[in-house]
């Protein structure tokens, strides 16, 4: 019974937050006082602020409500053991330790589980997951198919692992590989989803192998959804049916809360191990907090407990998976290139493959994501060579891509915001020949991009 067109937005609008309109010389001089970096740009100077879709959604009135009911206590909160409860009840693991951010809950895995020399496979690892595994000396391998590395190629689960090379890596690597992961949907390679066909390849292989297999969930809902329009045989089942057979094939997951958590704040550790999770929860009580509040207050796990639920009802799946395939369409048909199809959270510009006039090495998806910025206000975020481009050594490559992450914060902006982005993106690419690449003033040695500044080549 599909009798109207028209996906809406599955909500009402009960509480306004007014945006700040600038002229163009302004954003000019607040981004060159930015060192030309967004990251460093005062959010108030910014119009549709596109940098992350990380802790930026609206929450809804129940969690509002929710939020009075936080039980502050110390240890034993009432709201830890509904959060846990909701946890559990969709990701079936034993162990439910909370933590501040997704961050953390990497660090305390990788810092429990990982010794220097090791290998971690993946399709992608986000950034924060390769640092986080390369302060412990151990080396974040992707492996994700190569149609997964062409932003044109075409393929209905561009995230998944190329279950081939894992198992290559597998067999040579042998006691070298402590764990293996698999980031649904998979955000550094434009956020596309990972089947559940592959999920269950890749657990296969962890079998054959005798390897735990954590998920990076952070948009585990998003991913769902995917499976359940793309892959045949899941149609008729519901999200969460979907999310909960996606978790039940690993062993344990590492989850931020400000993606598919609908919350501001907050993330999860997960797993079935005793001793691992014996082993992370005194890490937890040393950094974090106790482990029935893990750095949150009582507050934040209510937000989150129902936020979960909230991220599964399909109408707002449905919503959130088409507007984002809306902008791209939009751009797509324009001839702006983008990565395609469309990812979950975010539309992905080939800012490469639009100004092949700038080299890698002179940042084309900084001189985009800068023109964007100046030419309508709006802020998106270099995934490129800044990104990832300077290694351990010192030495700095090309990355794989040099993409502009346009991500859609969740339940915020309306289809008319997002026409004014689609409208910015098209003045800034029919100027193209007039942009310049930039070169680096100043970066520390790790993480560069959040804090890099950058001085504009000459014409
Ligand atoms: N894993 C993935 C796939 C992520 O996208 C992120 C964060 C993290 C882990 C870390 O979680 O921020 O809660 O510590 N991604 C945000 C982004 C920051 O903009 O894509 P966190």
């Amino acid at each position: 019974m599909k009798p109207f067109r028209t996906i809406i937005e599955p909500f009402r609008i009960k509480s306004v937050e007014p945006l700040r309109f600038t002229h163009r010389e302004e954003r000019v001089a607040a981004l060159s006082e930015a060192g030309w970096n967004v990251f460093r740009l005062h959010a108030d100077d910014v119009l549709i602020d596109l940098l992350t879709d990380s802790g930026t959604g609206a929450m809804s009135s129940a969690q509002w409500g929710a939020l009075i009911q936080g039980d502050e206590s110390y240890a034993g909160s009432r709201s830890f053991y509904r959060f846990r409860d909701v946890v559990q009840d969709l990701t079936g693991y034993k162990h439910i330790i909370p933590t501040h951010q997704g961050r953390a809950a990497e660090r305390i895995l990788f810092h429990t589980v990982l010794s220097p020399g090791q290998v971690v496979p993946n399709n992608n690892h986000f950034d924060t997951t390769r640092a986080n595994i390369e302060v412990e000396e151990a080396e974040a391998r992707d492996l994700v198919i190569p149609e997964g590395k062409v932003p044109a190629a075409l393929h209905p689960f561009k995230g998944n692992m190329d279950l081939q090379a894992l198992e290559k890596t597998l067999a040579k690597e042998g006691d070298r590989v402590p764990l293996v992961m698999v980031t649904v949907t998979n955000n550094s390679g434009g956020g596309q989803p990972v089947s559940m066909e592959n999920l269950r390849g890749v657990r296969a292989l962890c079998d054959r192998y005798r390897k735990p297999f954590f998920l990076d969930a952070c948009r585990f809902a998003e991913n769902s959804y995917f499976v359940k329009l793309r892959e045949p045989g899941y149609g008729g089942k519901t999200p969460k049916e979907i999310a909960k057979e996606m978790f039940s094939l690993a062993d344990g997951c590492t989850m931020s809360a400000k993606k598919d958590g609908l919350a501001n704040i907050g993330g999860f550790l997960a797993m079935n191990d005793d001793r691992w999770a014996e082993s992370c929860r005194n890490l937890l009580i040393l950094t974090e907090g106790f482990p029935t509040y893990g750095g949150l207050a009582g507050y934040d796990l209510e937000a989150i407990a129902r936020g979960l639920e909230e991220v599964v009802e399909e109408p707002y799946l449905r919503y959130r998976l088409r507007s984002t395939a809306y902008l791209e369409e939009k751009l797509d048909a324009a001839g702006v290139p983008t990565i395609r199809p469309a990812g979950g959270h975010a539309v992905y510009l080939d800012a490469r493959a639009l100004l092949p006039r700038i080299p890698p090495l002179s940042y084309p998806g900084i001189a985009l994501a800068n023109a964007l910025y100046v030419e309508g206000g709006v802020r998106g975020v270099e995934i490129g060579t800044v990104m990832f481009g300077l290694h351990p050594d010192g030495s700095e490559t090309p990355a794989a891509m040099d993409l502009v992450r346009l991500a859609i914060p969740r339940r915020v902006y309306t289809q008319s915001h997002i026409d004014y982005v689609a409208e910015v993106v098209l003045l800034v690419a029919a100027k193209k020949e007039t942009l310049r690449g930039y070169r680096i003033a100043s970066a520390p040695k790790v993480l560069r991009h959040f804090t890099a500044t950058f001085e504009p080549l000459p014409a």
